[in-house]
C-alpha cells in the first residue's frame, strides 16, 4: 500500500506538464523541490530557515536541475512572488528533523498560505498538504487546516483525506485539493 508521502506525489505527477508552474511551500532538504524541479517548468520554493535553501541549493546541483527559485520567507507572503497561474502545490507541515526542532509551521500562517495558494491554483490543479502533527502545537495545527479543508466550497474544490487507522503514535497523513472551477 502506499504511504502518504508517496501518494503525494503521485497526485501531484499525474497533472504535471512540462510548461507547468509548481510550488513547494515547505522546502526542508529540498526533496519535494527536487521532485517537482523534474516534472514541471519552473517551480518556486519558500522556506523560513537559511540552511533549508542550503540544502536544496546541494540537492538540485546533484540532480542538474535549474529551474527552481529558492526563496528564503514565509510561505504566506507567496504574492509577492508569485504571479503566474499554479498547477501543483505541496506542504510538508512541522518541523525539519535534521534541523532547529522549535521552527514550524504555524496555524495562521499555513492557512494563509493555504488561502493564496488556492487561489492562484489553475482549474485542474492540486494541493497536497503532509500533515505531521506529533510535536507541540502540531495537533492546534492539524484541527485548523482540517476545518479549513472542510470548509471549501465543494462546487469548487474536490478533497480528499488519506491516513492510517491503526497505526500506533500519530503517524503523519494526507489531504488532497483539486481546484474544479
Ligand atoms: C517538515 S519540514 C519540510 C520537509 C521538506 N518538504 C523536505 O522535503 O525535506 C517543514 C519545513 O517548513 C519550514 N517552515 C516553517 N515555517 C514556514 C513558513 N512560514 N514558510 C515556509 N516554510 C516554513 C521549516 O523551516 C521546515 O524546513
Amino acid at each position: 500500500m502506499k504511504r502518504p508521502l508517496h501518494l503525494s506525489h503521485d497526485f501531484l505527477a499525474e497533472v504535471l506538464e512540462k510548461d507547468s508552474i509548481a510550488l513547494d511551500a515547505t522546502m526542508g532538504n529540498g526533496n519535494d523541490t527536487a521532485f517537482l524541479a523534474a516534472l514541471a517548468k519552473k517551480v518556486y520554493a519558500f522556506d523560513v530557515q537559511e540552511r533549508a535553501v542550503q540544502k536544496t541549493q546541494e540537492r538540485l546541483a546533484q540532480l542538474g536541475l535549474e529551474n527552481a527559485q529558492l526563496i528564503l520567507d514565509g510561505h504566506q507572503h507567496v504574492d509577492k512572488y508569485v504571479d503566474e497561474p499554479i498547477r501543483a502545490a505541496i506542504f510538508n507541515l512541522g518541523y525539519l528533523p535534521s534541523a532547529d526542532k522549535s521552527i514550524i509551521t504555524m496555524p495562521d500562517t499555513t492557512l494563509e498560505a493555504i488561502g493564496k495558494i488556492l487561489e492562484r491554483l489553475e482549474v485542474g490543479g492540486r494541493l497536497s498538504i503532509m500533515i505531521y502533527y506529533g510535536h507541540e502545537g502540531g495537533d492546534m495545527e492539524k484541527d485548523a487546516v482540517l476545518d479549513y479543508v472542510k470548509k471549501l466550497p465543494q462546487e469548487t474544490f474536490a478533497t480528499m483525506l488519506y491516513q492510517p487507522l491503526n497505526q500506533v503514535n500519530t503517524p503523519p497523513f494526507l489531504v488532497m485539493i483539486e481546484k474544479l472551477k
